[in-house]
């Protein structure tokens, strides 16, 4: 049944120690665990440990044999009179039968482990909750020749061989921690080693450990941990505290990777660049994800959640340490800009559907489905609201006070804002409504000038909708950064100001406005709310030139944008100019950073257009945005060519100048394919042929892929077996198929599940294809329903093999009441079937009736 937040308890014992020994096989590793368990205050309690079904082959209390144990539901009771005893278990485990990728499991003939949110228990039975620390030492055994690297948590102890070419090594983690921040992996790996001094003078041995012929790869990630470490002393005063830090990639992989103390488990395609395979949105992911595993350090392993309600507490936090360091890496505001557009993509749909939840959530029936982007993307912008409340030194001295005050501990959500409140000497009551109350709040903002009295007028009103179980919200507090500008002059009129909006409605007066004003609201997108804002296309207009902040420069033209859409796609109503006037003005504009202009005059996405109606029409959004998409290319057709020719000089290189001019050629290009020019394919196919580097050769294959030409076919052969056997670039072939906007992309789609290449079994190839195409907008809701039933009949099979990677991939089903009757009802005939289907996961279970309502 369903876990609820309020029946929290401490637990009844705790384990101070343990220790576990790993006799590793893929076929049966035999794992021998000694908990030393204390009794946790006054009471009769049992000791429960978590399992999955394991056999228990032997029970040990204080080294004797004992049978009065018995199985309840998955758990092992025993009985016990004393305060504190030696338990010791025995099981086996099947690591290469173990399609889930929870627990211990076979990778590309290497084992490793994934234990949060609880697949520890799936090693051995032991109280799998994160508030139950415990220091570890680990004995690792296995063949020597198959497996000659074995790594662990902490320090390495020692090492040695053993008579039958087996051998063995053990590692010790002095830090007390949850059993989901366990790890190991035994493989036959190469190493990329570095070394980092801390500011206190500590020599940390760092280590990238990938298969041999990877080695060449792992430079980049080896850069940003180091970069990482720098930072996180300089801007948090957070250093690393044991003497090694090892990083291991693994091919399959259920999400980005995992922050297990000391060893950092990783998806490959978050640890492999080299310029001919890795774009540099592949680079930038890498060093982000680096950076937040390794501040997990502190923001997760240090301070840990008390339960996994809380589970914001370390990834909301950590996801804003990360876009903190990846914003001091290059361009901070076209960072911000990517975040925001992310968060529109994936957290604003979640909190507008059946599967809202808030920050930290009051119920779940299988955590796993929690690990979303309202927990980790919306988390980090409460941080960065309260960041924004308290200002640089407060916030500073608020995780100062939270780092010293719970280091050691399973923290809270609370405790965190308590420390907040503390250091930043601020009442933040109301504000943690941020925290329970769903759905993304609306602001309605109307701005009067009195230019008799000198005086302009702004009203807000908030209104914050109600989620699935919370109808009614109260009004919560929403830090709104502003200002106006001179629309005669451009000047900006007085300085920005910082308004808490804490009330349904509000009203506030600028006096000495004597210029007719235009407001500038949400700068820096303050606030993860919608503005509803009664600004005129001319008033967008002049703010995407002239405001003084690059982000609501962006916002004003996204938000020109989505009104011509808007229009054009309910009304048929196409009047194309005046966004192409500002694309005009900020194409033309020499003092902007090409990285932003390259975000500037890009569309929204053919999903978020459809966000903003009451019933999405996919045909319709995408022959608006089509239309307008050609207008542009056809009317700036020299201004694109231009844009076009500003290719970097000499061969890659991986800096934030030289990705900005890629990233605008790669945006013109799509402009000149869009506006029909005879020229397109031919120009692609020769930027795809020419380039020296992934990201234009996947730039050019990527507008090659949407249109009908020879060079289309011709540069998917050559890129399928220029890159045959890299199951990274072979994910990204897919992906870009399942992507286009082409009218067969359905039915090619489901040629490609059928290819030899294609497998459910790796998580990166079934997100390739399946999750791809579920975010296709047009395609995936094609009228007649194929899409909705190829979806279907994937996350079915995906189901009975790995039920939390299945789930992941619901989402875009869960959308159905946003559709006409005729594609809402076939859409609700696939949700009927999937949780009709005998052996239902509990996590497809959650998530299919959740949807269905
Ligand atoms: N803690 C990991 C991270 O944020 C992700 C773990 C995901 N676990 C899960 N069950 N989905 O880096
Ligand atoms: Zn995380």
């Amino acid at each position: 049944g369903a876990i609820s937040r309020h029946d929290y308890r401490p637990p009844a014992w705790t384990v101070p120690e343990t220790r576990l020994v790993f006799d590793l096989d893929p076929a049966t590793t035999r794992v021998t665990a000694t908990l030393s368990v204390a009794r946790n205050g006054e009471h009769a309690e049992p000791l429960r440990l978590d399992g999955a079904g394991q056999e228990p082959l032997a029970v040990r209390v204080d080294g004797v044999a004992v049978n009065d144990w018995r199985i309840e539901g998955e758990q092992l009771v025993i009985p016990l009179s004393g305060d504190a005893h030696a338990i010791e278990t025995e099981v086996e485990i099947a690591p290469e039968r173990n399609t889930q990728l929870m627990g211990l499991y076979a990778s590309g003939g290497n084992l490793c482990t994934q234990c949060e949110a609880e697949g520890f228990r799936r090693i051995t039975y032991f109280p799998d909750r994160p508030d139950v620390l415990s220091r570890y030492a680990v004995r690792l055994v296995a063949d020597k020749a198959r497996y000659p690297v074995l790594l662990a948590n902490g320090d390495p102890v020692d090492a040695g061989d053993l008579p039958d070419g087996r051998h063995w090594a053990e590692w010790n983690d002095p830090f007390p921690k949850p059993s989901y921040l366990f790890a190991l992996v035994a493989g036959d790996l190469a190493v990329n080693r570095g070394s980092f001094t801390t500011q206190s003078g500590r020599d940390v041995q760092l280590g990238i450990w990938v298969r041999a012929a990877d080695i060449d790869k792992t430079h980049h990630a080896l850069h940003a941990l180091k970069l990482s470490m720098a930072w996180d002393e300089r801007v948090y005063g957070r250093e690393y505290d044991l003497d090694v830090f090892n990083i291991v990639a693994v091919d399959d992989f259920n999400f980005g990777a995992m922050e297990n103390k000391g060893l950092n488990i990783f998806n490959s395609r978050y640890i492999l660049a080299d310029p001919d395979t890795a774009t540099d949105y592949d680079y930038d992911a890498i060093a982000a994800v680096v950076a937040h595993e390794y501040f997990h350090n502190w923001s997760g392993n240090r301070i840990t959640c008390r339960d996994w309600f809380q589970l914001s507490l370390k990834e909301g936090f950590t996801v804003y340490r990360d876009q903190g360091f990846s914003a001091d890496q290059g361009s901070a505001a076209v960072k911000r800009i990517e975040d925001v557009r992310g968060l529109r993509a994936a957290q604003f749909p979640e909190d507008a559907g059946p599967l809202a939840h808030p920050v930290r959530p009051d119920s779940y029936l299988e955590i796993s489905n929690f690990y979303t982007a309202t927990i980790y993307n919306k988390g980090a912008e409460l941080i960065r609201m309260m960041a924004t409340i308290l200002g640089p030194q407060g916030f500073r001295a608020g995780t100062d006070l939270y780092f010293d005050r719970f280091d050691g501990t399973a923290a809270t959500c609370e405790d965190f804002v308590a420390c907040m409140e503390e250091a930043g000497g601020v009442n933040l009551g109301q504000f943690r409504l941020w925290y329970s109350q769903a759905g993304t709040p609306r602001v309605a903002a109307s701005l009067s000038h009195q230019a008799g009295e000198g005086r302009a007028t702004l009203r807000l009103a908030q209104h914050v909708p109600g989620t699935p179980g919370q109808p009614d919200k109260q009004p919560m507090v929403l830090p709104l950064k502003l200002r106006l500008f001179g629309g005669e002059t451009g000047r900006p009129l007085g300085p920005e100001q910082l308004v808490l909006l804490d009330q349904p409605a509000s009203t506030i007066v600028f006096d000495g406005i004597t210029e007719r004003p235009v407001l500038s609201i949400n700068r820096g997108f303050s606030t993860p709310v919608i503005i509803e804002s009664d600004r005129s296309a001319r008033e967008l207009a002049f703010l995407s030139a002239h405001d003084d902040d690059p982000f609501a420069r962006y916002e004003a033209m996204q938000q020109l944008m989505l009104d011509t859409l808007v229009a054009a796609a309910v009304e048929g109503r196409a009047d194309h100019d005046a966004v192409v006037t500002a694309v005009a003005n900020t194409l033309a504009d020499a003092d902007l950073d090409p990285a932003f202009v390259a975000e500037a005059v890009l569309l929204p996405s053919e999903s978020f257009i459809g966000d903003q109606l009451a019933s999405v029409d996919p045909e319709a959004i995408f022959r608006a945005r089509e239309d307008l998409r050609g207008a542009l290319g056809r009317r700036l057709s020299d201004q694109w060519r231009h844009a076009y020719d500003q290719a970097p000089a000499g061969p890659y290189v991986y800096t934030p100048a030289a990705k900005g001019l890629r990233r605008l050629r790669s945006v013109a290009l799509g402009y000149i394919a869009a506006s029909g020019a005879d020229d397109a394919a031919r120009l692609a196919f020769r930027q795809f042929e020419t380039a020296d580097n992934m990201t234009d050769r996947q730039g050019a294959l990527t507008t090659l892929a949407s249109g009908q030409s020879d060079e289309r076919e011709a540069a998917l052969d050559i890129f399928y077996n220029r890159y045959a056997g890299n199951g990274l670039v072979i994910d990204k072939w897919f992906q870009t198929q399942a992507l286009s906007s082409r009218d067969d992309t359905g039915r090619l789609v489901e040629e490609l599940a059928r290819h030899p290449d294609f497998t459910l079994a790796n998580p990166n190839r079934a997100r390739s294809l399946v999750g791809a195409f579920g975010a296709n907008q047009r395609a995936f809701n094609a009228a007649d329903g194929s899409g909705y039933r190829f979806l279907a009949d994937q996350l079915i099979a995906l189901d009975r093999l790995n039920p939390q990677t299945a789930a992941k991939l619901l989402p875009p089903l869960a959308r159905w009441r946003r559709f006409d009757a005729g594609r809402s009802g076939l859409m609700r005939g696939e949700l009927e079937r999937i949780v009709a289907t005998p052996g239902l996961s509990k996590d497809m279970f959650e998530q299919v009736s959740k949807s269905l309502g």
